[in-house]
């Protein structure tokens, strides 16, 4: 898909990955950005149009959807993290990111794929993770909501293949970001996954696997779990 001249909105495009991909848009010649958060004040971006979204409200749903209906690039970004195991953890918090990652951007994905359809040829960028496919028990919890995101990713692919809207899952692996801001390991500049990910809208590709670890996982899928948690 052309992202020149492209119209797209990305989701939680206040902070981290979604601000990146809502500049690399503007950088790359989208004729409009909507820059969608829960906190519009908090949008620093220059050359985008803010726009209110909670994506797990409904009502805000419905509002965006209605406040952009020349979308031809719907990007779901937005999303939360805890470290909820799945015995121990509150449950609570173990809802509260399948809540997210999976029915929130379902919700989005409904809202706005009409609008994709009509306005096509157009686009979705769903943003997975390597915790898509490698479920350490410390992140249970968030390990479930992206594997379920993976799972919808491949789903409503296929249901829009026919409508000249191609749908592209980005897995990746640490980024440095707010999301995970405590946590002392080698991470990933996420303007560089931005760039990344929009390469793969551009080529249409199905999924883009963006960091060396991310790839590792994906091709160690027919192994041994036991592999995959020492590897
Ligand atoms: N950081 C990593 O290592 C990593 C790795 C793989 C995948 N990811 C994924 O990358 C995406 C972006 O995360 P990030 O690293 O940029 O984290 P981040 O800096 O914590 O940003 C998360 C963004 O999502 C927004 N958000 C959360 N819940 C929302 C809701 N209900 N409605 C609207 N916006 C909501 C946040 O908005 P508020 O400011 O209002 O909270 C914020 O803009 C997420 O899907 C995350 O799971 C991250």
């Amino acid at each position: 898909m052309e992202i020149q001249g492209s119209v797209a909105l990305v989701t939680g495009a206040n902070r981290g990955l979604g601000q990146h991909l809502a500049d690399e848009l503007v950088r790359r010649g989208a004729a409009k950005v909507y820059a969608a958060a829960r906190h519009t004040e908090q949008i620093t971006s220059a050359g985008v149009m803010p726009l209110q979204l909670d994506i797990n409200n409904p009502h805000s749903v419905a509002a965006a959807a209605a406040a952009a209906p020349d979308i031809t690039l719907l990007v779901n970004n937005a999303g939360n993290y805890n470290e909820a195991t799945l015995l121990d953890g509150a449950m609570d918090d173990i809802r509260a990111l399948m809540e997210t990652h999976y029915f929130g951007t379902l919700s989005v994905t409904r809202a706005f794929a009409p609008l994709l359809i009509a306005n096509a040829p157009g686009a979705i960028l769903n943003v997975a993770s390597v915790l898509s496919w490698l479920h350490p028990a410390s992140t249970g919890a968030y390990n479930a909501a992206k594997a379920a995101l993976w799972a919808q990713t491949d789903s409503v692919r296929e249901e829009l293949a026919s409508h000249d809207v191609t749908v592209t899952a980005l897995h990746v692996g640490y980024m440095d970001t707010d999301m995970i801001s405590d946590l002392s390991v080698v991470k990933n500049d996420p303007g560089l996954i931005a760039a990344a990910a929009l390469d793969g809208v551009a080529t249409e590709a199905q999924e883009v696997l963006a960091d060396d670890l991310t790839r590792q996982i994906r091709a160690s899928l027919g192994c041994d779990q036991a592999y995959l948690a020492t590897s």
